[in-house]
């Protein structure tokens, strides 16, 4: 086989691997744009080398990557957006509704994330040595850690940007850290009004995440991420600028990386007073029969998070609004809630929260307790 057949081949290959990852990825400008690549190498092989015997599977190929690119380009893709366009697209900047008053129990954390915002902005001479910019909200999952720092917008007078880390790090691959850097600079300008500028950054682990498919991308914005959290602590800064991180797994952030957050903020698992409080909050509105006895039910349910619970109180709901349509043929009002509707929805479902995971957070606690 000719040297030069082989080389058009593995560049052929290269290029329909690259269009097919990112068609998966719904990236289609560069699924196009190397679905055509791939068809010209491929005309080209098919032309140069027509007694190859691969020539008829080449052909094939050549029509179906054909008939792809059509299909993406009937989907009516727009022009590539700009980049300010790409960083309106992932980053939130509407306030959310939810309130502190809407989270049941963590009133600790709730006054720790307000003093860190609200005490350095009223009075920044009370802190000579500077201030925390970075909060780092972590804990086991559903217990309300995107639930707080949502509501953050809502009980500081601020300006709110919310991204997830994932989107930043799997949607434009490549150019996550100028997008790191876009947005501390929107911040930053934010913040020149007067008022905090508040970036939170969702699974924020994830931003050090170790994709296969995306090496050497991440260490690229983890410095990035590393730079720009510097320039905030950067004593001559006055802005208002902080950053609120929210992960499930602290163990996978490195030490650099938890040291910019000074704050580290523990959101736990409902004890049985939390868990009484999240039963009467998601029970407000609901019918229920006089037997049901919130206190007993916060008793049964160790180990499960505010989600858990949440997701209980929907089934036991259901199984009555069931019975309405199963029965009554949907009409009228459901029955009203037994203990026994609870009871049995807690049996169907397992505590999401194990001892060895809050162990493994206060393990990690202990070692870089903030
Ligand atoms: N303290 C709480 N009070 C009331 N509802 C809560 C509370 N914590 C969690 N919930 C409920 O559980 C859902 C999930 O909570 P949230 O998304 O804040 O969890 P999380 O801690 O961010 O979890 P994860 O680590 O999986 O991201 C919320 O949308 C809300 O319905
Ligand atoms: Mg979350």
């Amino acid at each position: 086989m000719s040297a030069g057949l082989h080389k058009l081949e593995a560049m052929a290959r290269s290029y329909a691997l690259a269009a097919v990852r990112a068609d998966r990825e719904g990236r289609v400008q560069e699924a196009i744009s190397n679905y055509r690549k791939a068809i010209e190498i491929l005309t080209r092989i098919v032309r140069l080398y027509p007694d190859n015997p691969l020539a008829h599977v080449y052909r094939g190929i050549i029509q179906q990557y054909r008939k792809r690119v059509e299909q993406l380009e009937k989907l009516g893709v727009p022009a590539a957006p700009t980049e300010a366009e790409q960083l309106e697209e992932w980053i939130v900047t509407e306030k959310p509704s939810v309130r502190f008053s809407d989270i049941a129990d963590l009133e600790h954390a709730k006054q720790a994330i307000k003093e860190a915002i609200i005490y350095p902005v009223r009075r920044p001479d009370l802190f000579p040595l500077g201030w925390p910019r970075g909060i780092l909200l972590f804990g086991p999952p559903g217990c309300g850690k995107t639930m707080l720092a949502a509501a953050v917008a809502n009980e500081v007078d601020g300006v709110f940007f919310s991204v997830d880390a994932a989107s930043i790090m799997s949607k434009w691959l490549g150019e996550a850290e100028k997008k790191v850097k876009m947005l501390f600079e929107k911040a930053r300008q934010a913040a020149k009004s007067g008022k905090p500028a508040i970036i939170f950054i969702d699974e924020i682990d994830a931003l050090l995440g170790v994709h296969e498919s995306e090496v050497g991308g991440e260490v690229r914005v983890r410095n990035q991420f590393l730079k720009e959290m510097d320039g905030l602590q950067d004593k001559s800064n006055k802005l208002h600028v902080y950053v609120i991180g929210a992960t499930n797994k602290p163990w996978k952030l490195d030490e650099p990386f938890i040291r910019r957050f000074q704050k580290r903020i523990f959101i736990p698992p409902p004890d049985r007073r939390a868990r009484v409080e999240l039963f009467r909050l998601y029970t407000r509105s609901l019918k229920l029969a006089p037997d049901v006895d919130l206190e007993k039910l916060a008793e049964m349910t160790e180990g499960y998070s505010a989600s858990d619970i949440k997701d209980i109180v929907v089934e036991a709901h259901l199984r009555t609004v069931r019975e309405l349509f199963e029965q009554g043929g949907g009409e009228g009002e459901p029955r009203p809630i037994t203990m026994q509707d609870f009871v049995e929805a807690i049996r169907a479902r397992r505590p999401s929260i194990t001892r060895e995971m809050i162990e493994a957070y206060k393990r990690w606690y202990e070692q870089f307790r903030g």
